[in-house]
């Protein structure tokens, strides 16, 4: 079974990461830098939110907001959804669906060891189908001895 564990040890345990004293500017900076979609913002280490590209178009954009002098902390999602590695991928998707969350950070008892997206998921799953349909296609050539 495919877990969240099977999908970091590829993408590896990096996270990246805002203070919510930091502007918005500096986050979508750092956004486009290193090509995410989201930021764990942590405060003295520890997980207090995330600022996503949705806070960014809910919230500063919607809300006129000038991105050089507002802060992270000021418009980030306050309540941080996270995913237990030893969840499979399936669990993983159920919790973005019904928890509208498109960013899981993996922690498991107050260790965080990563972050996974929806597009990871999404990647995931695809090539799993693909390796199933190698191996019925197979089958039905007779590839296997019957
Ligand atoms: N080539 C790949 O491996 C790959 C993987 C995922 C997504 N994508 C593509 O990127 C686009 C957007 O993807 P998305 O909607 O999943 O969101 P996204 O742009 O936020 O995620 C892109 C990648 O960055 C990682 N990431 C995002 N925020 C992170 C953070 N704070 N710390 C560490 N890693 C972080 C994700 O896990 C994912 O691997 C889509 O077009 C998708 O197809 C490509």
């Amino acid at each position: 079974m495919d877990t969240v564990a099977h999908i970091l040890k590829e993408k590896g345990s990096k996270v990246h990461k805002a203070a919510p004293g930091d502007t918005v500017l500096e986050a979508v900076e750092r956004m486009c830098a290193e090509n995410v979609g989201a930021l764990l913002v942590c405060d003295a280490g520890k997980p207090v939110g995330m600022f996503t590209e949705r806070d960014l178009m809910t919230g500063v954009i919607l809300g006129r907001l000038n991105p050089a002098t507002t802060t992270v902390g000021e418009v980030m999602s306050r309540e941080v959804v996270y995913v237990e590695p030893t969840a499979v991928a399936a669990e993983a998707m159920a919790i973005m669906t019904e928890r509208r969350c498109r960013h899981l950070p993996v922690a498991f008892e107050g260790q965080l060891m990563g972050l996974i997206s929806i597009g990871d998921l999404v990647r995931w799953a695809s090539r799993s189908q693909e390796f199933e349909i190698r191996k019925l296609t197979d089958y039905i050539h007779g590839k296997y001895p019957g």
